[in-house]
């Protein structure tokens, strides 16, 4: 399930891109990316990573088909928002998207109680991101059925997701897959954790009611740029330059971590209405979400196909999707600011990033491990 959902995410990325194109309603792109293509991944990445942060089995039954039930309330939101289906579909996918997310979060907490020891602090992070998306979606939820309170419901949906949801989870996780795939350790790692969540959580909670009292766009994007600065100057230190920027998963979750404080900045500036804000929605698909799941993928695919100890055929999945990272981060890297400037072009970048991960992985699927492995 997580190699079809990895595939999946790769996919809506790319109907994202062409739904942009096409100029079909913003926020049935938007939803592409973030609820169709992004939603189910973190859920099934929370999945592969919850029995590690606190060593226990992982999921079974229900729970371990959520992130499929996650792909359902995507879809069906999009096709909601984007005209294909009635509105009363985005009120189902609201509830259903409710129900399970309250279930998986039930299942996480649980898992935390019965850690062997005490669980990573990485586990409260994402117990952190998946309160924020049930906030974002009972805050929408209350702009559908109470119409004045509609315009301050979206821009509280759309920050506690993009910033809560995706932002906590990524940066949550970030801070585990960046050690693991360089194969050093990082013995700061866990304390940076704990100290940066309450910070974090008081960044989102200040964009989400940014919305609602513009001059509190600058300390929010301070207090979120602030902990993604600490997070970089921390791997500085602990890995170098050098070796982060070397490998072609780790330069894309640099680069995504990069795009992430300036998001943070032009944040700081549409809240002031000193530049757009709705381009800070493909700014934070191209320059934060695209390098950061093909640069995590990069590292998980290989493991999810072939799990166990390491084998020739893991590392060759590994080299096929890490061998363009680079040049993949850096096509995000640019095309991350020229949307947020507005400019096309960077859509085009973009495409051809997904396509430079679209096709290896493709290859790295269909290629059958030699005889000798
Ligand atoms: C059950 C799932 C979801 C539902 C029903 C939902 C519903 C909505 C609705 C009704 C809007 C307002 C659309 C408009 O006024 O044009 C909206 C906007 C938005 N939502 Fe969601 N949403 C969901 C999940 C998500 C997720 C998971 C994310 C991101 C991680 C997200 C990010 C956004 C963004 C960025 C916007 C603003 C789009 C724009 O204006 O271009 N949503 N959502
Ligand atoms: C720390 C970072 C951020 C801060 C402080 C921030 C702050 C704000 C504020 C205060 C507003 C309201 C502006 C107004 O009503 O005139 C706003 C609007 C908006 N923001 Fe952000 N924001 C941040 C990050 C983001 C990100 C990452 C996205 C993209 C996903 C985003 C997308 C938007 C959109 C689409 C609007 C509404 C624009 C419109 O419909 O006119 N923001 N933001």
């Amino acid at each position: 399930m997580l190699i079809y959902l990895g595939c999946c995410a790769v996919l809506a990325f790319a109907l994202a891109i062409a739904l942009a194109l096409q100029g079909v309603a913003p926020a049935a792109a938007a939803h592409a990316a973030f609820a169709v293509g992004a939603m189910p991944l973190v859920f099934a990445a929370m999945g592969h990573f919850v029995p590690v942060l606190t060593r226990s089995g992982g999921a079974v039954g229900v729970v371990r088909r959520l992130p499929l039930v996650m792909q359902w309330v995507g879809l069906l939101a999009l096709g909601a928002l984007g005209g294909w289906l009635p509105g009363w579909v985005l009120h189902g996918a609201l509830s259903m998207g409710l129900v399970a997310t309250v279930v998986f979060l039930v299942w996480v907490l649980g898992k935390g109680r019965r850690a062997l020891g005490r669980p990573h602090p990485g586990l409260a992070w994402y117990v952190a991101a998946l309160g924020c998306l049930i906030l974002a979606l009972l805050v929408i939820g209350a702009g559908l059925v109470w119409p004045p309170a509609y315009p301050l419901a979206r821009l509280a949906h759309l920050h506690l997701n993009t910033l809560g949801f995706i932002g906590l989870s990524a940066i949550g996780t970030l801070h585990v897959l960046m050690p693991t795939a360089l194969g050093r350790p990082d013995s700061l790692a866990a304390a940076r954790l704990t100290r940066q969540l309450p910070w974090m959580l008081a960044g989102i909670a200040t964009a989400a009611v940014a919305g609602g009292l513009p001059w509190l766009g600058p300390v929010a994007a301070v207090l979120v740029g602030g902990v993604v600065v600490a997070t970089l100057v921390g791997w500085w230190r602990a890995h170098g330059w050098a070796r982060l920027s070397g490998d072609g998963a780790t330069a894309s979750l640099l680069v995504a971590s990069v795009g992430l404080v300036v998001l943070c900045g032009a944040g700081a500036l549409h809240g002031f209405a000193l530049m757009p804000g709705r381009p800070a929605v493909a700014g934070f698909f191209a320059g934060f979400l695209l390098p950061l799941v093909t640069g995590a993928l990069s590292q998980l695919l290989p493991v999810w196909r072939h799990p166990g100890p390491i084998t020739p055929a893991r590392t060759r999945l590994r080299e096929i999707l890490t061998r363009q990272g680079r040049l993949r981060a850096l096509l995000f890297l640019l095309a991350g600011p020229l949307l947020l400037a507005g400019q096309a072009s960077g859509a085009a970048l973009a495409a051809i990033g997904v396509a430079l991960f679209a096709l290896p992985l493709l290859r790295g699927l269909v290629t059958r491990p030699s005889r000798s492995v």
